[in-house]
């Protein structure tokens, strides 16, 4: 049986702040479901909740060596879905007010990376491939490649890395290189970009096989459009570079179970979903209507997500047609002060929650008619597939995985092509012509039911992707 080791900085239902947490907490599942032996390493951080602490086991208790620091390391474990979580407890550098965004990240990302070497070992755990994925994991491939490699045990470890966002890419200045990150001149070629360290882009040369999250951001990340500067780098590894689609996880976001929702409903029972549109309408103190279609917007409030070619038309879009928009989200301030304005301007259309909660997020894709995703750049993307399988019909920008799951819709006499709207160009203008086109398909109820129906059945469950992984796996043996 093939052994995996993941290693990355969140999963859910553990601690997840986006879309690499509900990876880490599904796919390692799927992979189990195909008769792997996974297993996932991540920080026990403060905000992992008391119900799953009170399940964990005491594993290991040792010292990590990071440069001259000697550091409490506790390895506790829990099974969840066939899989095993392995959690890294520190509680200096784990119990903060929020998972990232502290200024010795870096630091903190090293020990934990240092702990998953020393854990294998610890815990007797020698996997067939550690699977690390994005910058704050980027040191676990580099440890093993400079550090542990000629250790006994160590040596038939192959690495995959995966990147979920090439944005983030763990950068620092070199006077830490020996002091935090505990590698020295030998290293230096390896961590070197542009004259500073770069974590991901060492991680992109020490691994093995690079992946990412869809077919069409491995072909993306190869240009400097999309690159952010580590294109170069991408192309001269391009050998070993692939891109699977994710998939979502079909029990936690399923409308026709899911707790979180006020009336369940299926593909079947399509019918009942505008129930939950009056739920939501009438929870956010909006006029409660059936016939105005309802577009929501769930995302970090971040340029890259689209938001910036949202703030050119959504006020123009608003005031002109009879609809109504939620947003849910936080991020840069100007965006957030830009939706908080919009709301003030339109009390009786537009709610606006600056916040990021998972439960109210699966209520507004059971609740909305029409979702909006114009990234301008996009590795992979859930939220398209929640809200289509949640019978919403995307609007998206084609790109990443984006254009991986979302064909434009076309009708070809009574049949009916494609499963949202998309567009191009990165414009206000395409944006505001397809969401218009959107509305109108809306409008019309018979044309609205087809697409639902070929919506909310489309395929985004993991299977096909764990299997796509495996076979990646497997090209070690060969
Ligand atoms: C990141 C990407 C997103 C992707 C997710 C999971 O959050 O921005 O597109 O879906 O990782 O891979």
């Amino acid at each position: 049986m093939k052994k995996i080791l993941f290693v990355g900085a969140e999963a859910m239902p553990f601690a997840a702040t986006g879309g690499l947490g509900d990876v880490l907490g599904s796919l390692p599942a799927a992979l189990s479901k195909e008769g792997a032996d996974v297993r996932v390493i991540l920080p026990l951080y403060g905000q992992v909740k008391e119900e799953w602490r009170a399940k964990m086991k005491t594993e290991a208790v040792f010292t990590v060596r990071l440069a001259w620091r000697e550091l409490y390391c506790g390895i506790k474990s829990l099974k969840k879905d066939g899989v095993i979580y392995y959690f890294v407890d520190n509680e200096y550098y784990f119990k903060r007010d929020t998972l990232y965004g502290s200024f010795d990240d870096g630091e903190r990302f090293a020990y934990f990376s240092m702990a998953v070497m020393e854990a294998i070992e610890k815990l007797d755990f020698y996997p067939d491939v550690l699977h690390a994925h994005d910058w704050q994991a980027a040191l676990s491939v580099v440890y093993l490649k400079c550090l542990y490699q000629s250790k006994a045990g160590y040596g038939d470890i192959r690495s995959v890395f995966t990147i979920h966002n090439i944005e983030y890419q763990g950068q620092y200045n070199f006077g830490i290189l020996g002091d935090v990150f505990g590698l020295d001149v030998a290293q230096y070629e390896l961590m070197d970009f542009g004259g500073c360290i770069n974590l991901m882009k060492a991680a992109i040369v020490a691994a093995d096989t690079v992946s990412t999250v869809s077919p069409r951001y491995a072909e993306e990340i190869c240009t400097p459009a999309y690159g952010k500067g580590l294109d170069g780098i991408l192309r001269e590894n391009r050998y070993k570079l692939c891109g699977i689609l994710n998939g979502i996880d079909y029990r936690y976001y399923n409308p026709a179970k899911d707790p979180a929702i006020p009336v369940n409903y299926s593909w079947r029972a399509r019918e009942k979903k505008p129930e939950n549109k009056l739920a939501l309408q009438s929870a956010l103190d909006l006029p409660m209507r059936r016939d105005v279609p309802l577009l929501a917007v769930i995302t970090r409030l971040v340029a890259h997500k689209g938001v910036d070619i949202m703030t050119e038309i959504l006020s123009k879009l608003t005031g002109e047609s009879d609809i109504q928009l939620v947003v849910l989200g936080c991020g840069d301030e100007r965006f957030e002060h830009y939706f908080t304005e919009l709301a003030r301007c339109f009390p009786d259309k537009v709610r606006v929650l600056l916040k990021y909660d998972r439960d109210l997020a699966k209520q507004i894709y059971a609740a909305c008619d029409i979702f909006l995703m114009p990234s301008k750049s996009e590795p992979c993307g859930l939220a398209q597939m929640i809200a289509s399988r949640y019978g919403a019909i995307p609007v998206v920008r084609e790109t990443g995985g984006l254009y991986d799951s979302i064909k434009g819709y076309w009708e070809e006499g009574k049949r009916i092509h494609g499963n949202g709207f998309t567009f191009a160009g990165y414009s206000g203008a395409e944006l505001y012509e397809r969401t218009h086109a959107a509305i109108a398909l809306w409008r019309n109820e018979a044309k609205r039911d087809r697409l639902m129906s070929k919506i909310m059945r489309t395929n985004f469950s993991w299977a096909a992707a764990a299997r796509d992984y495996l076979a990646m796996y497997d090209q070690f043996n060969a």
